[in-house]
């Protein structure tokens, strides 16, 4: 099955096997070395967000949880926070403890966005707080400047660690009044994911200080991430920030207009109503297995990815799903996505 269109930049036609050999093709020189791309993509990460050093990881499970690690290690503190839908608490099997030992506190209620309050509530010594922008599994909200930085200025005051999980920090910057080194400032260190925005191949990079990375490394080798040779993860970042970065706006604009005409519809209904960054969800009022099968039958039939998976949802009849937009979505108008979504129990 050929995918030729996609609302998700997870699983878009520029991940082809084919398409990304294309890509690098053009862009590898004799002169380059197997060194060259990945010091150029620490350097560049370093750059965007202001912080000392950057270090690459394969992926952005591994470089948390190290980062996580080397926080707990600094100030003796096994507990780490964040909202009850991180990342890395759903999707990464709990690995903070089964291989660091490490203990995770939610906090906050898990529909909505994470509050100074419920921060102030933890009565336990924390080692970090996690902070993902935007939330991913509530359909990517974000908080105001302002919050994060009274939440961070509060974790940091009480001798943990401000974290940011943001594998979407170049989208959710769309989303804020303010630069990407302004929202990093106000973190000790940062993740960033080179195959979301950056619609990339795999891999991430952390940002901090000197010390904390030169740690973090260490972690890196014991893991087994010290990969040399991850110079093809590093060039197609590379591209991806040279022609993606600049568009995140359009992004984001797109995302308003697909949901505005989702909205509109009547069919389905989006969160949040207006997306704050190139990531929402779409609700259907379909169960999860007939809209999956729905899903994998259009991209049979028309070649189009409308979504990953099916999420389900406490009431079996409805199920939602993400759109994250990148290049590959801007070719999807919005009317005719709206069409798609309301034809698709027609697909079943
Ligand atoms: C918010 C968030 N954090 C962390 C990760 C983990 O990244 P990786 O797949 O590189 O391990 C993901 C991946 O989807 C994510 O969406």
């Amino acid at each position: 099955m050929e995918i030729r269109r996609s609302l998700s930049n997870h699983a878009g036609p520029r991940r082809s096997p084919h398409e990304v050999a294309r890509r690098l093709a053009g862009w590898v020189t004799p002169d380059t070395t197997p060194e060259g791309p990945v010091r150029e993509l620490e350097e560049r990460v370093a750059g965007l967000l202001g912080k000392q050093k950057a270090l690459f990881f394969p992926s952005g499970t591994m470089a948390q949880q190290s980062v996580l690690r080397v926080h707990a290690e600094r100030t003796g503190r096994h507990a780490f926070a964040g909202h009850p839908q991180s990342h890395l608490h759903v999707w990464e099997n709990q690995g903070y403890s089964a291989v660091h030992g490490l203990r995770f506190h939610p906090v906050g209620d898990r529909n909505g966005l994470l509050g100074l309050d419920d921060l102030k509530a933890v009565k336990e010594p924390l080692a970090a707080v996690v902070f993902e922008l935007p939330q991913r599994d509530i359909g990517g909200l974000l908080p105001t400047f302002e919050e994060l930085r009274q939440q961070t200025g509060w974790v940091r005051g009480r001798g943990a660690a401000a974290h940011c999980d943001g594998a979407r920090i170049w989208e959710a910057q769309t989303g804020f009044d303010v630069t990407l080194p302004e929202i990093a400032g106000l973190f000790d260190t940062v993740y960033v994911s080179l195959y979301k925005g950056l619609e990339g191949v795999r891999g991430a990079v952390l940002a901090g200080d000197t010390g904390t990375i030169g740690h973090a490394e260490v972690w890196r080798r014991r893991l087994g991430g010290a990969i040399a040779d991850a110079w093809p993860l590093a060039a197609i970042a590379l591209m991806g920030m040279d022609e993606n970065l600049p568009r995140m706006a359009e992004f984001a604009a797109h995302a308003r207009a697909l949901a505005k005409a989702i909205n509109d519809d009547g069919f389905a209904h989006t969160t949040p109503e207006v997306p704050a960054t190139p990531l929402f969800h779409v609700h259907l009022p379909m169960p999860p297995e007939q809209a999956q099968r729905a899903a994998e039958n259009l991209a049979e039939e028309a070649g189009i990815k409308l979504f990953l998976y099916a999420r389900s949802n406490p009431d079996p009849r409805r199920c939602s799903f993400e759109v994250s937009v990148g290049i590959s979505a801007l070719e999807l108008a919005p009317g005719e996505v709206a069409e798609l979504i309301r034809g698709l129990p027609s697909r079943v």
